[in-house]
């Protein structure tokens, strides 16, 4: 598959007969582009990159080296998924870089937003190209590139929305089955390839991660909150029922503390500020208004069980005049 234009024809893949023969087309291209060459892939662990993995896994199985960096800015649980579904159930060959103290201490005192993406995107090309100067022979680099990325960077939108965009001098050719494919059909192939329903309906994640929900300068200890209180309010959403019916939602924890009181005792602790959203084309958003018995739990459970934390706030604000990530660019 080597035009970037998704004719005219092809059919909108929305069952998993039409996956199905999706993946057997792209195992033959595969097959036939790598032959007995190997492939590097950056693999997060989001929807894009990991269905990339699995048909790559099954196309050419270890003439595929899947690197996963853990930058010490992704949810809770994430790395450890990657690890089992792939590492551990698909078998594949993967390298895991803990590079989370490399990653934190790079971005200790830096409070400018565009300066922590800059930040996260340069180390993260570097960490990369390390692993990959270590591997011989490789010849492919694997990219969860989708149909939209290629419509929006023509339209010169969003190449800065790709932190893991790796640079040309790393000297591969492009591998990347799932281009001429919306998001939709991503996750229906992704099914399809057996992937757990957790990984094929993730919500979207910014590149630079919780890094820019950690407003200002990121600490390791407001990081945390970030983490838990977003891991609570996945498992209170998915309790609820609104798992893959809001489109998205998540936790901001700012730079700044207030007063509360908790057993008697004073305490000047940060706020949790939950952002729940709908939107199709994402250009414009509206709220998710929040059942009060939802809202009740979330404030007893963040403020009792994330540590620093004795408030909760509610982004009620559209986009516009908002935009979704508290930085963005
Ligand atoms: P904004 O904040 O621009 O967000 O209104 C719009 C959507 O894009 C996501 N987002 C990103 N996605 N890399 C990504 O892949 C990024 O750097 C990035 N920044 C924002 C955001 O979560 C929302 O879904």
């Amino acid at each position: 598959m080597t035009s970037n234009k998704r004719p005219d024809t092809m059919e909108r893949i929305t069952t998993a007969q039409q996956a199905e023969a999706f993946i057997e087309e792209q195992l033959k291209e595969l097959r036939e582009q790598i032959g007995d060459k190997k492939v590097l892939l950056a693999l997060s662990g989001g929807v894009d990159s990991s269905v990339v993995a699995a048909l790559l896994i099954k196309a050419v199985g270890k003439q595929l080296t899947c690197v996963h960096v853990n930058h010490g800015l992704l949810r809770k649980g994430e790395p450890e998924q990657v690890i089992k579904v792939f590492g551990e159930e698909l078998g594949a060959n993967l390298i895991y870089v803990d590079a989370v103290d490399r990653f934190l201490d790079k971005l200790a005192g830096v409070d400018d937003p565009e300066t922590k993406r800059h930040i996260i995107g340069e180390e993260f090309i570097k960490v990369f190209a390390e692993e990959a100067a270590k591997l011989d022979g490789i010849r492919f680099l694997g990219q969860g590139t989708i149909y939209p990325d290629i419509l929006e960077s023509e339209a010169g939108i969003k190449a800065h929305h790709n932190v893991g965009g790796l640079p040309e001098e790393l000297n591969f050719e492009l591998v990347e089955p799932v281009k001429l494919l919306y998001k939709d059909e991503v996750r229906v192939v992704g099914k399809a390839l057996g992937l757990p329903d957790s990984m094929v309906y993730r919500q979207p994640f910014p590149g630079p991660g919780l890094g820019v929900r950690c407003v200002g300068a990121i600490t390791r200890d407001r990081l945390e909150a970030v983490r838990e209180s977003d891991a609570i309010l996945r498992e209170e959403f998915a309790k609820a029922g609104l798992e893959g019916k809001v489109w998205q939602y998540f936790t901001i924890v700012p730079d700044f503390k207030s007063t509360g009181i908790t057993d008697g005792k004073r305490t000047y602790a940060w706020p949790v500020v939950i952002r729940a959203i709908n939107t199709t084309d994402v250009v414009e958003v509206t709220v998710e208004h929040l059942n009060p018995a939802l809202i009740d739990r979330l404030v007893q459970r963040i403020t009792t069980e994330v540590k620093g934390v004795n408030r909760v706030l509610f982004d009620y604000t559209p986009k516009p005049p908002a935009t979704v990530e508290w930085e963005c660019l």
